[in-house]
């Protein structure tokens, strides 16, 4: 089930997952997702930049917004989560690198660089599994307590790093930054 929220701005740029189902992921929290409308353009800036009030979302919690046409997972993590993650050998990771665009292509795919702030709490990944581009689902799922993608079987970890099934990549993460404490933005501005 899908649901949309037309608060400033066209409803096609802000769908919403609501509940869980088959391809899709449960979230945690409702937000407001906000386009910057000073540009007259704002239907072509909002492929490229798109910033979320994430205020609302506790640890624990995920949402997912629609950018560029795909889905975006935007979950704040427990401190269970992050040390689970931060436990992991490198050794253990069919990818070994980051697959973070805010790092070089050769970033190791530690904790770290797979999210978004130094403490770790806010992980922000395309919800696009690496295998076939099915929609994995989230809130702990899977066998690494991550997400799981029901299409082929593939296993992500806390931090969305391909642990088990035919996916041979960790889940994406895009351009993105808090340009304020709550809000984070996706994509380039400008
Ligand atoms: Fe996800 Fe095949 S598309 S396992």
């Amino acid at each position: 089930m899908a649901e949309t929220d037309d608060t400033g701005g066209s409803r096609r740029e802000f769908l919403f997952y609501a509940t869980g189902c088959a391809g899709c992921v449960a979230t945690g929290a409702a937000v407001l997702p906000l386009i910057d409308q000073a540009n007259p353009a704002a239907d072509t800036r909002a492929l490229s930049s798109v910033t979320v009030d994430v205020s609302g979302v506790e640890p624990g919690q995920q949402i997912t917004v629609q950018w560029q046409g795909k889905p975006v997972f935007i979950r704040r993590r427990t401190a269970a989560e992050i040390a689970a993650a931060r436990a992991v050998p490198l050794s253990d990771l069919p990818d070994p690198v980051a697959e973070n665009a805010n790092l070089p292509p050769d970033a190791a795919a530690t904790d770290a660089h797979r999210s978004l702030d130094p403490a770790g709490e806010w992980l922000v990944m395309l919800g696009v599994c690496t295998h076939l581009g099915c929609v994995p689902l989230g809130d702990e799922a899977g066998d690494f307590g991550g997400w799981f993608c029901p299409c082929h079987g593939s296993h992500y970890d806390t931090a969305g790093r391909i642990r088990r099934g035919p996916a041979t990549e960790n889940l994406h993460i895009p351009v993105a930054e808090f340009v304020d404490a709550t809000t984070l933005r996706l994509g380039t501005e400008g």
